[in-house]
């Protein structure tokens, strides 16, 4: 197997490297590409798997993924082709846009994964290093109001949910300053854990539950965000009114059903930001900067495992040869791949996992707030930014609200500044079921609805208390990413699970790496960058 034969050599293979045509040159001792050259391959049996690896899927985690090997090309000279394969005919998975009237001329609007915050420092970086434009958000200054389905329990004006008026005086009045407070410190110390993830010295972790554990987070994926919070001394109504709201707007489930880590990161929003023009163009810019080869609309139908050379044959739509690869790497959901794998026998299986279904609604209207009549306010007029609570019905008094969010996101714009015909507001509606037509009418008056838009997703995953997760090494050179979505599912920790998996596959399959070896990080050294903001990956 070549591995042995090539790489096994170690250190010897440095004065070898300048003579022969590596398959790549020797990651961490040499850099050396101007030397006369001899093909080595031709000793090689015939049947060793070539230098390439596949990525299926161009999300947040494929993308990156594509992103951090060509990194490793940069620092080691590392030689390897990459194939992208997408099923779709766009780059950004979950994260994709649709646009007002499906006129580009307009301000697109996100149709999935929306924000990503300060400290998620890989999407941060990256819209900086891109050049691309950041959008605060919560700058529309909507009236917020936490619905039960027969009424606000809760309303407060302006800024963006939970970045700055957890403390307000409402909240305080109705909750008392405990909680906020209690809640407050306990995100922080979750966020200050969760930057270990930069650190020079994080961890290449191939099983989340050891992960877990060492990020001392075991109690908190064990337990839903309900109960966790009790045990802290949360207040009951807080949790269950108001971190569950934030739980359902952002995971579609209630605080007493999901982990209480996720419950966490659905209250770390300060300083949330989009990308103008779409958060998928980061990854449109990882594809273009890593110069892999992307396959859109192709569709990854088998992976079969050829048995003398360990080659991973990816089988495809409109194909019929299927192309080899040393290693693959999975980023989709696995069960929502379809994927027929060969041998089926993976070192570890994956477990099934059901996602969460969501009906998310985009229209316009010219109605400046939805239908006050609706929530009871006779008069008044009601919030744009309805959040829900499952509260009403927990206690047995009532029905549960008939939508999760809905949200006015500022008025149609046009993308160029040129002024719009009339005044429409676009707002974003996440349902359990499909909102028909007649509803929105009720909800914003007859007539008034202009443009609507419709998407259903398996959004995120069903997030219920756990301390199993998928494997991260499903096979000799098959990875999945996606396993790390069950613990925590955004944009950003695709991010980190893919740069993870593109370590753990250059370690198993070509001595290499993103960045050197772990060892030679001095502790002093790794403080100081961690003060400037020192990204693993984006630095060594
Ligand atoms: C409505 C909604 C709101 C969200 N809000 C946020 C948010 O505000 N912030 C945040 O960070 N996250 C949010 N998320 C979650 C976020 O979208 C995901 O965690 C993240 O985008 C997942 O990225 P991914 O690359 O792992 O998967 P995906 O984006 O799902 O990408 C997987 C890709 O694989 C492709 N694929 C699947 N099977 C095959 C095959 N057989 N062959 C080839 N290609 C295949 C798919 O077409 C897809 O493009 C939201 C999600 C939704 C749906
Ligand atoms: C991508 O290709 C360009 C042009 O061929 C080259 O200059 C650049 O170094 C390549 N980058 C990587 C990461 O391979
Ligand atoms: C939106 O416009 C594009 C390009 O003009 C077209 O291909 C697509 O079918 C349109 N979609 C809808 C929903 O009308
Ligand atoms: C507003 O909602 C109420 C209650 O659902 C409904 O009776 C009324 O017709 C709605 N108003 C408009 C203008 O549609
Ligand atoms: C991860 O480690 C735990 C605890 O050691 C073990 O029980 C589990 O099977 C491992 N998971 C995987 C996917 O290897």
């Amino acid at each position: 197997m070549r591995p042995n034969l090539v790489l096994g050599l170690n250190a010897a293979l440095t004065t070898y490297a300048a003579a022969l045509k590596l398959p790549f040159n020797i990651p961490f001792l040499s850099n050396n590409d101007q030397a006369p050259l001899i093909d080595i391959s031709a000793l090689l049996p015939a049947s060793t798997p070539p230098n390439r690896i596949a990525i299926i899927g161009a999300g947040a985690g494929g993308s990156s993924a594509a992103f951090w090997i060509s990194k490793a090309k940069e620092r080691f000279g590392l030689d390897v082709d990459v194939d992208v394969y997408e099923k779709n005919d766009y780059i950004g998975g979950r994260s994709t846009v649709g646009y007002p009237y499906n006129n580009t001329e307009y301000e697109p609007v996100e149709l999935g994964a929306s924000i990503f915050v300060e400290n998620n420092r890989n999407m941060w970086r990256a819209t900086d290093e891109f050049g691309l434009e950041r959008i605060s958000f919560g700058e529309e200054n909507n009236l917020m109001g936490i619905w039960d389905g027969q009424e606000f329990v809760l309303t407060t004006g302006g800024g963006s949910f939970l970045g700055s008026w957890m403390d307000t005086f409402k909240v305080i009045w109705r909750y008392g300053i405990t909680a906020p407070r209690r809640t407050q410190a306990l995100v922080k110390s979750m966020v200050t854990q969760f930057l270990t993830l930069y650190d020079p010295t994080a961890p290449r972790f191939s099983n989340i539950t050891t992960l877990a554990s060492s990020l001392g987070w075991t109690p908190v994926i064990a337990s839903t965000a309900a109960e966790y919070f009790d045990t802290q001394g949360i207040g009951r109504l807080f949790t269950r009114e108001l971190v569950d709201a934030a739980t359902r707007v952002n995971y579609g489930q209630d605080v007493d059903a999901l982990h209480a880590l996720e419950g966490m990161c659905s209250l770390a929003a300060g300083n949330a930001a989009s990308v103008k023009g779409g958060n998928f163009q980061v990854f449109e810019r990882f594809l273009v900067r890593s110069n892999a080869t992307v396959h859109l609309k192709t569709e990854v139908t088998s992976l079969i495992q050829d048995a003398a050379s360990g080659a991973w044959l990816v089988g495809t739509s409109g194909t019929t040869r299927p192309r080899a690869y040393r290693g693959v790497i999975l980023a989709a959901p696995f069960h929502s791949t379809a994927i027929e794998v060969s041998p089926p026998t993976l070192l570890e299986p994956v477990p099934a996992q059901p996602y969460v279904h969501l009906h998310v609604t985009l229209l316009s209207t010219t109605s400046p707030t939805p239908n006050s009549s609706y929530f009871g306010l006779g008069g008044g007029s009601a919030p744009t930014e309805v959040l829900t609570t499952h509260n009403r019905v927990r206690e047995g008094l009532g029905e549960e609200p008939e939508f999760n969010s809905m949200t006015y996101h500022g008025k149609i714009k046009k993308a160029d500044g040129t002024p719009v015909e009339r005044d429409e507001w676009v707002v974003k509606i996440f349902s359990k079921q499909r909102v028909e037509d007649a509803w929105l009418e009720n909800m914003f008056g007859e007539g008034n609805v202009g443009w609507v838009l419709r998407k259903e997703w398996d959004a995120y995953p069903v997030l219920p208390p756990t301390v199993s997760f998928p494997p991260i090494k499903l096979a000799k050179g098959l990875y999945y990413v996606n396993a790390f979505e069950p613990f925590i599912s955004t944009m950003e920790t695709e991010t980190i699970a893919s740069r993870n998996v593109v370590d753990l596959l250059l370690h198993d399959e070509f001595n290499a790496g993103i960045c050197p070896a772990a060892a030679h990080v001095d502790e002093d050294a790794a403080a100081q960058k961690q003060n400037e903001k020192f990204v693993l990956g984006w630095e060594c």
